[in-house]
């Protein structure tokens, strides 16, 4: 099983190789990374998410990744009326480092494409959190294309893709995803329902000084074939070498 699926993401590496190296030989030099606060703009619908991205620096560690990894990044946009209703005061009886939480919740440290949902395992690791230890995990149930996520708070479903590249994918989502680790019930010894005595006068529009780990998250997305890999690699190259 971990043998076939190894394979089959090598054929995509090689047909990624492929098709890649054809646009390279037609087309100008590349542009940059994708931008994930220019995907939203011109999108449209995001303000408040763009807002939160800033404020929790998230966006920048999301262009930063976007920048440097090979794995790719996929973002669940929630639209403003999603964030618009939620109860009010919800965001700001967040901590800084909640807030950070919840906005890294709805990032995944590498790239699924809508299809790939099919193969998933639940549960899924986020951004948020030590991603090691899969904290604040979310699970994906799919019918066909259509794909549901489930925080065990919040029950929705991709409405539709913003945008999707060969490093990023965003998605609409009508409704914020609210972890269980901050919204659940208080569990006895696991980190408590926010209390209102914290509440966080200031508001969401500020830029609080709360970084988050981003734990240089590593997908676990089929690196363990490195053996087969150099060799399918090797090959590819080979051949795309004669094919010139
Ligand atoms: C991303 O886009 C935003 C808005 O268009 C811009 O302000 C920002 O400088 C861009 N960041 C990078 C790294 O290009
Ligand atoms: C991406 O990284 C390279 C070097 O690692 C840097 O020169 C370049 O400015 C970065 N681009 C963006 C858009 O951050
Ligand atoms: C997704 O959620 C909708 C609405 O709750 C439900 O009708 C549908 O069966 C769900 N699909 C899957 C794959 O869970
Ligand atoms: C997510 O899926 C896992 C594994 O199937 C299950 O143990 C867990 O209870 C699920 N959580 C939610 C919130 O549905
Ligand atoms: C979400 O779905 C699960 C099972 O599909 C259901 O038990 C739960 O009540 C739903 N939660 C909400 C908030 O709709
Ligand atoms: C939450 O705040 C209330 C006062 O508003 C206080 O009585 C209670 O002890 C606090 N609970 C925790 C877990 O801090």
């Amino acid at each position: 099983m971990q043998h076939f699926t190894c394979v089959i993401t090598l054929l995509f590496l090689v047909q990624f190789i492929v098709v890649t190296s054809a646009q390279l030989a037609d087309s100008p030099a590349p542009a940059g990374p994708p931008n994930i606060t220019a995907v939203l703009e011109k999108a449209g619908e995001f303000g408040t998410f763009i807002r939160l991205l800033k404020s929790t620096h998230v966006g920048d560690q999301i262009n930063n990744q976007l920048n440097n990894s090979v794995n790719g990044i996929t973002v669940f946009a929630p639209t403003d009326s999603a964030f618009s209703s939620l109860p009010s005061g919800t965001m700001n009886s967040l901590t800084d480092q909640q807030q950070v939480a919840l906005i890294q919740f709805h990032e995944l440290p590498y790239i699924v494409s809508i299809s790939q949902f099919q193969t998933i395992s639940n549960p899924v690791r986020t951004q948020a959190g030590d991603v090691n230890n899969g904290r604040y995990p979310l699970n994906v149930t799919t019918i066909g294309n259509s794909v549901n996520i489930t925080t065990g708070i919040v029950n929705t479903s991709i409405a539709s893709t913003v945008y999707s590249d060969s490093q990023l994918a965003v998605y609409k989502l009508d409704q914020v995803l609210l972890p269980l680790e901050i919204f659940g019930p208080p569990a006895p010894a696991a980190a408590p329902a926010p209390n209102k005595s914290k509440k966080k006068e200031s508001s969401i529009a500020e830029s609080p000084s709360g970084t988050s780990d981003s734990s240089g998250a590593t997908a676990a997305v089929n690196l363990k074939c490195t053996y087969e890999g150099g060799i399918v690699f090797a090959a590819a190259v080979i051949s795309l070498w004669w094919s010139y």
